[in-house]
């Protein structure tokens, strides 16, 4: 018999969050006759020992369509390496233990995790203590290598090549060069695809380092057959060969990880430099992350909250949810975390960008 579960979204947001706590909400209750607990703020919300709040079918009206979280989430509440203050200074502690009295106090059959790898992580290590933990993988950079697609990637690239249709139309009227910043940390899919979808001339990622010569090659050719403007896509985490990401802020000033940016402003400046072109860069950043997720993550999003419930009746704990040949399929957590999927620099993505032109600045 299913009573109880309780259920967090930890890291950064993704458009489908929501629809995957409606998912389990009405699965909980449809299904089994259970209830599920949300967490706020993510793991913080079980460390703080704050009261979840009870969702129940009229809390989750409305959630498919919703950006974000209604649970919040937080970067920085990784109970194992916990910070607080101690004389004034800003100390590391295990909460774990804390973590886990909370999570028995609250009765319940399981805890699923909607998070990325880093809280997949924290998941997988709470389960090694006991805690019956299920996984649902989210992140916009689909960068996640036991999952084909995570929910929120699909909704960003949307999000990606709408603003490069518009970069086109004030671009081409001016004769300019533009350059669109995309995210994705060091995986180059929401560059890649986007800029296939959106017509870039140019696109960059972190896994072709790239030649400087290369760009302008291509720019300097388009405006010698008349096509006076250009296009180029660059991922946050790309760089030029022999060169460094641009980080922002580093792991230890963020508690997590490197806050990457201003590879755009840089192959920006570069080119107005170096060809003389009217240059104008756009960072899309956060844009990518909110709002309504498209129908794709929208239906994802469901199958994953819908299956994890499935999951703990069927006490699968130590796993999380998969999508593999369009099947939801479950893979355990320790298979699944630290292993990143990148793009193929000699795959059948790049191999379409450059069969029709674009230049991946190689
Ligand atoms: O992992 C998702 C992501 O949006 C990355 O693409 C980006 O580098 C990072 O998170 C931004 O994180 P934050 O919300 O902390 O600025």
């Amino acid at each position: 018999m299913l009573h109880n579960i309780a259920i967090l979204t930890g890291g950064g947001d993704a458009p489908g969050l929501n629809s995957v706590i409606r998912a389990a909400v009405k699965t909980a209750k449809l299904q089994y006759g259970a209830h599920v607990l949300g967490i706020q703020d993510g793991y913080e919300g079980l460390v703080q020992k704050a009261d979840p709040w009870r969702l129940d079918m009229p809390d989750v009206a409305g959630l498919l369509y919703r950006g974000g979280t209604i649970l919040g989430t937080s970067n920085r509440g990784d109970p194992f390496h916990y910070p607080v203050e101690r004389d004034g200074k800003i100390v590391k502690e295990d909460k774990s233990k804390e973590l886990m009295e909370c999570l028995n106090d609250l009765r319940v059959d399981a805890l699923i995790v909607i998070g990325g790898d880093g809280s997949l992580y924290i998941a997988n290590e709470l389960h090694k203590m006991g805690a019956p933990v299920v996984g649902v993988p989210k992140t916009i950079d689909n960068d996640l290598s036991a999952t084909e697609v995570t929910f929120g990637f699909d909704t960003a690239i949307t999000t990606a090549t709408e603003a490069l249709d518009k970069l086109h139309t004030t671009a081409e009227s001016h004769h300019r060069a533009m350059v669109l910043e995309v995210m994705g940390r060091d995986a180059g899919w929401i560059a890649l695809e986007s800029g296939i979808a959106g017509g870039a001339d140019v696109i960059l990622i972190p896994e072709i380092p790239f030649s400087w010569d290369r760009i302008y090659d291509k720019i300097d050719g388009r405006r010698k057959v008349g096509r006076k403007f250009s296009i180029v896509v660059a991922a946050e985490g790309a760089h030029p060969s022999g060169g460094d990401r641009i980080v922002v802020e580093s792991a230890d000033q963020t508690h997590g990880l490197d806050r990457l940016g201003g590879i755009g402003q840089q192959v920006g400046y570069e080119i107005s430099q170096n060809l003389g072109m009217d240059t104008r860069v756009t960072t899309l950043g956060h844009i990518q992350r909110g709002g309504k997720p498209s129908t794709f993550d929208r239906i994802l999003a469901t199958r994953f909250g819908v299956e994890a419930v499935h999951m703990v009746v069927k006490k699968k704990f130590g796993h999380m949810v998969a999508l593999r040949k369009a099947k939801i399929v479950y893979v355990p957590l320790e298979e699944a975390i630290g292993k990143q999927k990148f793009v193929d620099p000699d795959g059948q993505m790049v191999q379409t960008a450059e069969a029709i032109g674009i230049s991946m600045g190689r």
